[in-house]
């Protein structure tokens, strides 16, 4: 297990000396190393079982220090930074040479964000290199939400876990690339399409899933928990009058026949920020239930967030 805490100066050191930490963002807890340094995005891939064909997020303090690592800044992206970073959103760009080969796992763009949190945001400050962080799960698993859940799963992995309470945003960020004079949105997360729509006006959005994608990161089963998770529609209960191991993640509403006390409503409210928010951690809690054996959900109404939460709920629910 790591050690967890708010200590800036050991979190500095211990980047600096090329080690792993745990970082908090908005959006989910990323598993952060020096993204200059080849050898540190080597133990990245490593820790998390990642192929190293799927690239790594670089985080960065400001659309300024983007600068140093993206060739040029197409007119929408400018106007989509300005408005939502620091924030749930990250741009496919032109990487500069500084940016090593397996970060990017060898395509010629970078993605890159500024993130909200004000701890990591502090952390960067006092850097002078900005972090890789791709997500602080096991490669395929839920992302984790919370310092607790990135000690369960890589407690052995990570030197340090900087601890920021739970997420706000609770889902990953959205990813647009700029390549083609459209916009395209590569994965649907925790800036609405809505919004960026509004914001630069139409986009395509193109979250192809397969098993062998060429675009990378967008694996057919993905986000999933260790149990069985099927769609309410393709449940086919054995029996009907057993449902008490059977357990339920919905968005307001509680499913019919299963107990109440194994289902984890996201937002009883019908609230679909908070879904997002409480989407992983009521995964993980449900998983975690040992009297539970298949968990059941199904889909949100498909507008803002839900769109995002929806992805989710397709790839943890496909076969692999
Ligand atoms: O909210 C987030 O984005 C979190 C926090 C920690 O910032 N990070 C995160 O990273 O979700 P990760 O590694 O779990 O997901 C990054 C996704 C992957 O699906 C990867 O394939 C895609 O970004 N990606 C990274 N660089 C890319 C590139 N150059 N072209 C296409 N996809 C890229
Ligand atoms: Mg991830």
């Amino acid at each position: 297990m790591a050690q967890i805490g708010t200590d800036l100066d050991k979190t500095k050191t211990i980047l600096q000396n090329g080690g792993l930490v745990a970082v908090p963002t908005e959006t989910v807890y990323g598993l952060a190393g020096n993204a200059l340094d080849p050898e540190v995005a080597a133990k990245i891939f490593s820790a998390k079982n990642r192929p190293s064909f799927d690239p790594l997020i670089v985080h960065v303090l400001s659309v300024e220090r983007a600068a140093d690592y993206v060739e040029e800044l197409p007119e929408k992206a400018k106007r989509l930074t300005e408005h939502f970073w620091p924030g749930p959103l990250t741009i496919l760009l032109k990487r500069k040479p500084i940016i090593p080969d397996l970060v990017t796992s060898g395509l010629d763009t970078v993605a890159i964000r500024v993130p909200a949190h004000q701890l990591t945001r502090s952390l960067l400050e006092v850097l002078d290199f900005p972090l890789a962080a791709p997500s602080a799960n096991p490669f395929g698993y839920v992302s984790p939400t919370s310092a607790e859940h990135v000690n369960q799963q890589l407690g052995d992995r990570v030197d340090y876990i900087l601890d920021g309470g739970e997420c706000l945003v609770g889902i990953e960020s959205t990813i647009v690339s700029f390549e083609n004079e459209v916009p395209r949105v590569l994965r649907l997360g925790g800036l609405s399409v809505e919004d960026i729509e509004d914001c630069i006006g139409d986009v395509e959005v193109n979250i192809h899933s397969s098993s062998k994608p060429d675009a990378p990161g967008m694996l057919k089963s993905h986000y999933a928990p260790e149990k069985a998770i099927v769609l309410v529609d393709e449940f086919n209960p054995q029996s009907l009058n057993d449902f008490s191991q059977i357990g339920a993640l919905m968005f307001s509403n509680y499913a019919e026949n299963i107990p109440q006390e194994n289902q984890f409503l996201m937002s009883p409210e019908g609230d679909m920020n908070e879904a997002a928010r409480r989407l992983f951690s009521g995964l993980r809690l449900l998983d975690q239930r040992k009297d539970i054996h298949t968990i059941v959900t199904d889909f949100v109404p498909n507008e803002g967030l839900g769109r995002a939460i929806n992805d989710r709920i397709k790839r943890a629910t496909a076969k692999s």
